[in-house]
């Protein structure tokens, strides 16, 4: 069928299988491009269909040689109605493997629930015997804890105080002012449940109580700091609590490896667009305002350049893992240089609907949203007929 772009609020119900297909190509060529990473052999991706999931999958994979498991939860397609584009990309990453002689089978549905966890144990135990890197890429509005049964929803709310500042509506380019009222009740507590380190450490217990981990495994998760601009509303606010949660947790689980000299690491990231930060008020103007000033100087990257820098620059380069007082791994450096964030600051100040699509990355910000869907991508061929029924070959 011929598949269009439909847009309901910030999320966009079809996806392109074509442009999926592309987007995870031109990955894999960056990647290849430059040249090979002495990194892990066996890996187990958690969040590994799109974002900075898919793209530390396809670095192992393309940069390591390495055999991939890929746990994440999408739609599959049905006559006429399109999958998740996570299930285009993983469809389109197996393909890929798959030719290029490497292991790659992927387990689609909850990695909060016991059942996927018992699922991609028994896959590991079966086919890799053991793993010696793990990301945890895990990005979720709700969490049922596999416990207590409880559902908990997450919240990207202020804390303590009405937040007001700019915003932008990214497909008017409208920008305007918004308050978030702060949170409330048990906000914090159900924001860190689901965003927080619970389950991560829960995965590498799980993994370790059955000898699921190499010697010397490491396993990273993803967190974000950014700007004053944006502080009230993620690293002071809700999501911050449970990334505080998610960076601690880091030292618990490096003590509870000590005897297999396992470590776990926290990488700071940069603000990019994906399915989950476009959901966040405030962010999507400091991207398209970040977009403009990182491109201007020629260092912006997208999840596949910064992933690469983490493995290349961070993680395997022989010596010891660079972090900074906080124990963290820093790939957000070029965002936060101080010179560009005076340049984004003085810009926040000026923005305002008129000015906005010259001051900002507008544009850039609206590509890489429906490129995020396989629309708008470069060398496809959107009138021609395309196939929605795609299958991902590992699964069932
Ligand atoms: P994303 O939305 O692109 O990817 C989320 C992944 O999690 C997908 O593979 C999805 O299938 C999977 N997933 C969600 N719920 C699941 C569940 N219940 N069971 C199994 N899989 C599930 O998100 P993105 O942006 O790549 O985020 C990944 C991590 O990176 C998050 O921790 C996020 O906070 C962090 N990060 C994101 C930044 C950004 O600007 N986007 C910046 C810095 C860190």
């Amino acid at each position: 069928m011929i598949i269009e772009p439909r847009m309901r609020g910030f999320i966009c119900t079809t996806s392109h299988p074509k442009g999926c297909e592309q987007n995870v190509k031109n990955q894999i060529e960056y990647i290849k491009s430059k040249g090979p990473i002495a990194g892990a052999k066996k890996v187990l991706v958690i969040g590994a269909s799109t974002g900075f999931g898919l793209a530390s999958r396809i670095t192992s994979a393309f940069g390591s040689d390495a055999a991939t498991i890929g746990v994440f939860f999408e739609k599959a397609p049905s006559e006429g109605k399109t999958a998740s584009p996570g299930w285009y990309n993983s469809a389109a990453f197996e393909n890929e493997a798959h030719k290029a002689g490497l292991y790659a089978k992927s387990i689609n549905g909850d990695a909060f629930s016991n059942e996927i966890k018992r699922q991609t144990l028994d896959l590991i135990k079966a086919d890799l015997g053991q793993i010696d890197l793990i990301i945890y890429s895990l990005a979720s509005p709700v969490r049922m804890h596999p416990v207590t049964g409880v559902l908990h929803r997450s919240v990207l709310k202020p804390i303590g105080s009405t937040f007001t500042n700019k915003t932008v509506d990214f497909h008017s380019g409208k920008v305007s002012e918004i308050s978030i009222e702060p949170c409330s009740g048990d906000d914090i507590e159900n924001t860190v449940a689901v965003m927080g380190g619970e389950d991560w450490g829960m995965w590498i217990d799980a993994l370790k109580a059955e000898n699921l981990l190499a010697p010397g495994a490491t396993t990273v998760a993803y967190s974000y700091i950014g700007p004053s601009l944006t502080e009230a509303v993620y690293r002071k606010g809700t999501i911050g609590r449970a990334k505080d949660h998610l960076e601690a947790t880091a030292f618990a689980i490096t003590n509870s490896l000590a005897d297999i000299d396992g470590k776990a690491f926290v990488s700071v990231n940069k603000a990019l667009v994906t399915q989950a930060s476009s959901a966040i008020p405030v962010i999507p103007l400091y991207i398209s305002l970040l977009y403009k000033i990182m491109k201007e100087e020629g260092i912006h990257e997208g999840c596949i350049e910064q992933i690469q820098r983490l493995y290349q620059e961070r993680l395997y380069t022989g010596n010891e893992v660079p972090v900074d007082e906080s124990g963290r791994i820093r790939i957000d450096d070029l965002e936060m240089r101080a010179d560009v964030q005076e340049k984004v600051a003085k810009l926040w100040i000026e923005a305002v609907t008129e000015n906005l699509s010259e001051m900002g990355d507008l544009e850039g910000y609206r590509k890489d949203f429906y490129n995020l869907f396989g629309f708008d991508v470069e060398g496809v061929d959107y009138k021609a007929d395309a196939n929605e029924v795609v299958n991902i070959e590992s699964i069932a």
